[in-house]
This record gives C-alpha cells, structure tokens and sequence, in this order.
C-alpha cells in the first residue's frame, strides 16, 4: 500500500514584528487585554507578497526532503489571501523554483487550508497520480485587514511554511483525517470586499470590512475540533495517550485549551506560537509544525493530531504519524528579503490607503511581487 509521508519543511516567516503594544497606538486596546483573552503577544506583518513567501518556504522545504524541484508532481497552495486570483498563485511558485513538471492549485477553506491541501496532496499521492507534492500554507492578510475594528485587528498576522510530501510504502504520513464544515455559521465571519460579489455593492476592492462574531466562533470552534479530534482518533483507533504531540490551529490560546482539556490531552503535549505569531490562518498550523521540528519536539516515530478550524466554519482534524528523520537533509542559505518599513509603518500605510483604495493597487507598497508580469 502506498502512504505519503512528510519528508520536507520550511517557514518563511516576515522580519517585521507588530506589538501589542503598536496596536494601541491606533486601536482602543491594550497588551492586558489581548494577553488575557487570547494568549498573542506579537504578530508579522509582511512586506511581499504570499507567493514570495511561499516561494522561500518551498525551496526550504526541498532543501529539507533533498528533493529536486524538476521532480515535484504538484504544489498544491492554500490560502484565502493569494497574490492574484487568475492566474492562480501555485502557478507563480511553481515557475519560482523551477518545477517545470508540476501541477498547480490553489486551494481555500480560510484557516484551514494547509490541512485541506495536505488532505489533497495525500489523496492523490495514495491513489497514484502523483508521486510528490509541496504543500503550501501561506497568509498575506494584512493588506485585508479591517484595521479598524479592535474585534479583530488584534488577532490575525502574517506567514508562511510548506512540506513536501513523498510516496513511501512505509505506514507514515497522513493516517487519517476528518473534515467538515458547519456551514449554517458561515456568517459569523465574512470579509466584505473579497470576491466579485461586492460589484457595486459600494464596497471598495481592497476597503475590506469584516463581519466578525467571536463568541459565536469561539463556542463552534471548540466543538468542532473536539468532535473532529474523537473522530480521526477513533477512525485510527488510537487514544489520546497515544499522541505525542498536539499540533493545533492558533486562534486564540483559550480555544486551545478547551479543545485539549475536552479532548482528554494534556497541554504539555501542545505546540504553542500563539503569542509569537497569532493567527496566521493556513499558515498557523504548518508554522507550528515547523518550529516544532526546529525546536525539537518532534521526535522520530511520533503521533501527531492537527485540530483546526476556519471561515466556513470548515473544521477537521488530522492525524500524521511521523518517519524516522526530524532533521533537514540540507538547507539553504535564501533569506526574506530585508524590509525598509517597520511592522506598524505597513500597518498604517494600509490604514492611509483605505481612504485612497483607487491609487493602492498602483504604488506597490506592499510590494507583492506579480510573478512572471510584464
Ligand atoms: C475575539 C475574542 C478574542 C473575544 O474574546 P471575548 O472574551 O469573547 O471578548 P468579548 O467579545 O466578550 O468582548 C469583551 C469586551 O472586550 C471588548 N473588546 C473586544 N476587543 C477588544 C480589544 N482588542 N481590546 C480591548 N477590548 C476589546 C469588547 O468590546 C467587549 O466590551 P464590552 O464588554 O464593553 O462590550 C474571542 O471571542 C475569540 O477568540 N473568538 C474566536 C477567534 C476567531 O474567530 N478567530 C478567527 C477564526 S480562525
């Protein structure tokens, strides 16, 4: 039988860092607050673009799984944030690092759209159309942000990480997976200005407003990642002492130890980033799983649960259980480029812009680089 394992990875994350501290600058908040109720202590808000990042997590990525990227079969990118929505941004990785042979995808379920597109990824893998795939979880959000609203201002930032994954006749890689949206609360969390939808609705392109309703998202959130937790678990047939190692979606620290404390887990098995990097949507969940290889707490062999959930509401939870290498093969001496703008000089260059939205798609202040544009 034909598994798909995860043999590469890499995180390409922005230098700059946005305090809580920067936050109140120009929002109605402060670091008590945002500590106490949702664990962040900091965010990056990025100076390129989402196929930039992803471009260095890939080749990272490669570097780690010693892997060629004429070799890829698939880049599958998933994001709600992309550069561009035609053509699609996996095709602006792909000629980036050069994987002349690969097919390209987006993919969006919001914040879980890493977990979707390695669901993705493994499908075809274990059906054998494809042998091997890099799978992208990338998150420029910061140019949609509603800087405006303290209700979720405070909790999104940006990045990036990527895995290859390989065909292995070794029972390793994704071992199961439950997915699922609770699409009757879908309106719980709207970005008004994304989707042609908004054709004259006087909403301008890039004047995002978003309709947020935490609580509501809070109380989902934590049954839906639980019942998905019990389920994958179930489907596998393990419990929860046999994970080693929790690693979860990043919304809010208190949402991560409700779903662990009902799931049966203790939080020492948890791998945190929330107060480093708050939500980084898709990118939350494959960041976390790089630092915690980075970092050690991944250790050969281990079972892995990745609960999540996202604008949907789509829910799953996946369970992974590890090979035998936790170190990269090689690495690569790519760096993000450097910034000129500090974190809050880019937050407050889009606040500007939003009165201006017809000049910001021309000065390229967020300097998305349009891979392959004339
Ligand atoms: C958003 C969230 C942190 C709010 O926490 P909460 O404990 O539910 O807080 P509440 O919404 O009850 O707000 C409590 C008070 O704090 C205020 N408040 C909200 N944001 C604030 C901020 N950034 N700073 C200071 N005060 C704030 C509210 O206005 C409210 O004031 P009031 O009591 O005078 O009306 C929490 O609900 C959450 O994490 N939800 C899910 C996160 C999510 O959806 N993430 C995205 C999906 S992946």
């Amino acid at each position: 039988m034909t598994f798909a394992a995860i043999t590469g990875w890499g995180a390409a994350m922005p230098p700059n860092v946005l305090s809580n501290a920067d936050l109140s600058t120009f929002l109605d908040t402060n670091d008590e607050w945002i500590t106490s109720r949702t664990g962040m202590k900091e965010r990056r808000i990025s100076h390129v673009g989402a196929t930039e990042m992803a471009t260095l997590a890939a080749k990272r990525a490669l570097a780690c799984a010693g892997v060629d990227a004429k070799d890829v079969d698939l880049i599958v990118f998933g994001s709600c944030s992309p550069d561009e929505q035609v053509p699609n941004s996996a095709s602006g990785v792909q000629v980036a690092i050069g994987a002349t042979r690969a097919a390209s995808m987006d993919l969006n379920t919001a914040c879980t759209s890493f977990l979707y597109s390695l669901s993705t990824a493994n499908a075809m893998i274990r059906t054998g159309v494809v042998r091997t795939a890099i799978v992208i979880g990338v998150e420029h959000i910061s140019p949609y942000m509603d800087w405006g609203n303290r209700n979720v201002a405070v909790l999104f930032g940006d990045g990036c990480a990527a895995v290859v994954v390989q065909a292995t006749d070794k029972e390793e890689g994704l071992l199961g997976e439950q997915l699922g949206c609770v699409a009757d609360a879908r309106h719980t969390l709207r970005v008004r200005g994304m989707g042609s939808g908004y054709t004259n609705s006087g909403v301008m392109l890039g004047d995002t407003e978003w309709d947020f309703d935490g609580q509501e998202i809070f109380k989902r959130a934590v049954q839906g990642m639980v019942q998905a937790s019990q389920a994958v678990m179930q489907k596998c047939g393990v419990t929860p002492d046999d994970i080693d190692l929790v690693v979860p979606h990043q919304a809010n620290l208190r949402i991560i130890e409700a779903v662990v404390q009902r799931a049966g887990l203790p939080m020492d098995k948890v791998m945190l980033t929330v107060q480093r990097y708050g939500n980084m949507s898709a990118a939350t969940v494959p960041v976390a799983l790089n630092d915690a290889l980075v970092e050690g707490r991944v250790k050969p062999g281990a079972l892995i649960l990745m609960p999540a959930f996202g604008a949907g509401l789509t829910m799953c939870s996946h369970l992974v259980r590890w090979g035998d290498r936790v170190t990269p093969i090689a690495t690569i001496p790519d760096e993000m480029p450097a910034s000129k703008l500090s974190a809050l000089d880019l937050v407050n260059k889009i606040r500007d812009r939003k009165s201006q939205s017809h000049e910001a798609s021309h000065d390229g202040l967020q300097g998305a680089r349009l891979i392959g544009a004339k």
